[in-house]
């Protein structure tokens, strides 16, 4: 079982996007994945088709909620399996988020062992997955820490925008420091997103960032694509959606690339 953390502190760089579709991808291409939702407001989890509806009668009260959420098992240690949710998609597994996450890193701050309870929480069950995916939070808080304390791999979006680069450097240092306590984290890919073949600033941005992370950027490169976000508000990945639509053949040759690295 491999670990992923895809992060980036900068808010809509398309981590969330890339964490449904490259797992929908994986999981189409007979892979078991376990998708967890670490971000409080919960896109991940609302973009799989997790009970958008009840969701939202219901997620501002922890006490009625009627399922177990990445919360419970960070603040108040239920086993993580008893989270799992089931996708349209066989193979694709969620664990659900919480608005009350947002309180998390606060209800946190005086755990023992703060920074790795996901970590302890993801090496306490069997479940065979092939690969998990966590999706983070716009932000180095917390939450994030835990889940780059808990993974193998980290993954990078990066828009092909103004600014592309600007806080990675904080998100280096930030590794430098978590390889203290999680000495195995490298950083396993970056991903293009969001590129926009009509200017000449998305071609930039990308020769930008293949000259400072050489190698370790993916050769498919995911175009802006209005179906990429549209699919959400249906509940659906891209390929439930729309897999033959440019995003949805992105996000499928990623995967194979992706398969190819980690195996
Ligand atoms: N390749 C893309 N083409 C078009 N829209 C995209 C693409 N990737 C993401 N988006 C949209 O951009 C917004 C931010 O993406 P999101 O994945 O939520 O970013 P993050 O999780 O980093 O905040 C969302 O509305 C999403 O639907
Ligand atoms: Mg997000």
């Amino acid at each position: 079982m491999k670990t992923f953390v895809i992060a980036n502190q900068k808010g809509g760089v398309g981590k969330t996007t890339t964490t449904i579709n490259l797992g929908a991808s994986l999981a189409k291409q007979g892979k078991k994945v376990l998708l967890i939702d670490l971000d409080p407001q919960a896109n991940l989890s609302s973009g799989v088709g997790f009970s958008q509806q009840f969701a939202r009668e219901s997620w501002n009260n922890t006490e009625t909620a009627p399922y177990k959420s990445i919360y419970n098992v960070l603040v108040e240690s239920t086993p993580i399996a008893s989270t799992f949710v089931t996708t349209s998609i066989p193979n694709l597994f969620l664990v659900p988020s919480h608005l009350s996450l947002a309180g998390a890193e606060i209800e946190m701050v005086n755990m023992l062992s703060r920074e790795t309870l996901l970590k302890k929480a993801l090496s306490e069950f069997k479940e065979p997955f092939d690969y998990v995916l966590i999706d983070c939070p716009p932000s180095l808080g917390l939450l994030t820490i835990n889940a780059l304390c808990a993974a193998d791999q980290l993954i990078i979006p990066i828009q092909c925008e103004y600014f592309a680069l600007e806080g990675l450097g904080q998100l280096l240092e930030t590794i430098k420091l978590i390889k203290s306590v999680n000495a195995g984290l490298e950083i396993g890919g970056v991903v293009l997103t969001m590129f926009d073949s009509r200017t000449k600033l998305s071609e930039s941005v990308v020769n930008d960032v293949r000259e400072f992370f050489k190698e370790t950027v993916f050769n498919t490169v995911v175009p802006r694509n209005v179906r990429l976000s549209e699919a959400p508000s249906h509940g659906m990945t891209i390929a439930e959606y729309d897999p033959n639509s440019t995003g949805g053949i992105a996000y499928e040759n990623l995967a194979k690339e992706f398969i190819k690295r980690f195996g």
